[in-house]
């Protein structure tokens, strides 16, 4: 059974398809994906909303991980990827010729499914973009690595050994510090990849109670293997199978009356 309750008490069911320009942080418009000659992606379409947590749910292999690294060209590192249609972001579509990357990667920030904290102290960690910006008042720094801190809901446990080795941090402390890091230089999205898959429940409680605090400041994305996440922290859910975007709707309404066959299939777990 998927419990569903998490989002009670949040405004009604969003019209994703008629969604208005100043509610929509991205517009996916025709996106097909190859990787060399095996198509990935097929002719995906969705508006993604601001400030809302939008889950991307399917079967192992069928194009999560990949769409959600199309929102901030990491597939540009891939060899032979060739990305086709649109991805628009805030109005600024991030395949135009002229996007800087570095720039499109600072207001879309990544974390993955295993912790990568770098192998400096905690402090070191939060500050490491605002370093590569140049940033150097120490009163700034101090301030944005307790401001992150807190967001991620990791300052009280970490406040009194911000300089010891980020290594010496439980599995679920580094995850919550890779997400402060990533919170710490405030972009527009914030990208999750199967964020807890490697964590243990009580940690994976944590940071879904953290995303739910996130999508105040910030617009999510997530993909998790596990449907009952996806229920519990996200406001909408794309099904995606074989590289299509099957079904896109508002949580509770993909959980409890999907449309699709497909959709039904797989979230009753009649799927192979
Ligand atoms: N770097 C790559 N080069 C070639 N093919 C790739 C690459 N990355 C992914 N693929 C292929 O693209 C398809 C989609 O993979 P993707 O990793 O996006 O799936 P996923 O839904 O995230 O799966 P999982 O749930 O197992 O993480 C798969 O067939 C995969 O083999
Ligand atoms: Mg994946």
């Amino acid at each position: 059974m998927i419990s569903i309750g998490a989002n009670i008490g949040l405004p009604g069911p969003v019209d994703l398809s008629s969604l208005p320009d100043e509610q929509t942080a991205l517009v996916i418009r025709n996106l097909n994906l190859h990787y060399g000659n095996t198509q990935a992606l097929f002719d995906i379409n969705m508006r993604i909303p601001k400030g809302k947590v939008t889950a991307f749910i399917g079967p192992s292999g069928c194009g999560k991980s990949t769409l959600l690294r199309c929102i901030n060209r990491m597939n540009d590192l891939v060899d032979g990827c060739r990305v086709d249609g649109e991805i628009s972001l805030h109005g600024t579509n991030v395949y135009d010729e002229d996007v800087d990357v570095p720039s499109l990667r600072r207001r879309v920030g990544m974390v993955f499914q295993r912790p990568n904290p770098f192998p400096k102290s905690i402090y070191e960690n939060v500050i490491y973009g605002l370093r590569l910006q140049g940033v150097k008042n120490v009163r700034t720094l101090d301030d944005a690595v307790e401001r992150s801190l807190r967001s991620a809901a990791l300052w009280d446990e970490v406040k009194d050994r911000l300089h010891e080795n980020a290594f010496g941090l439980s599995g679920g402390q580094q995850q919550r510090l890779v997400i402060a890091r990533a919170i710490a230089i405030e972009p527009e999205v914030l990208l999750l990849d199967e964020p807890t898959s490697a964590l243990d429940p009580i940690s994976t409680l944590t940071i879904e109670e953290l995303i739910n605090d996130l999508k105040r400041k910030y617009t999510v994305v997530i993909v998790t293997h596990n449907m009952q996440q996806a229920a519990r922290v996200s406001d909408q859910t794309a099904f995606i199978n074989l590289g299509k975007l099957v079904e896109y709707a508002d949580t509770d309404t993909l959980f409890t009356t999907p449309k699709n066959k497909q959709t039904e299939d797989y979230i009753t777990g009649r799927y192979g």
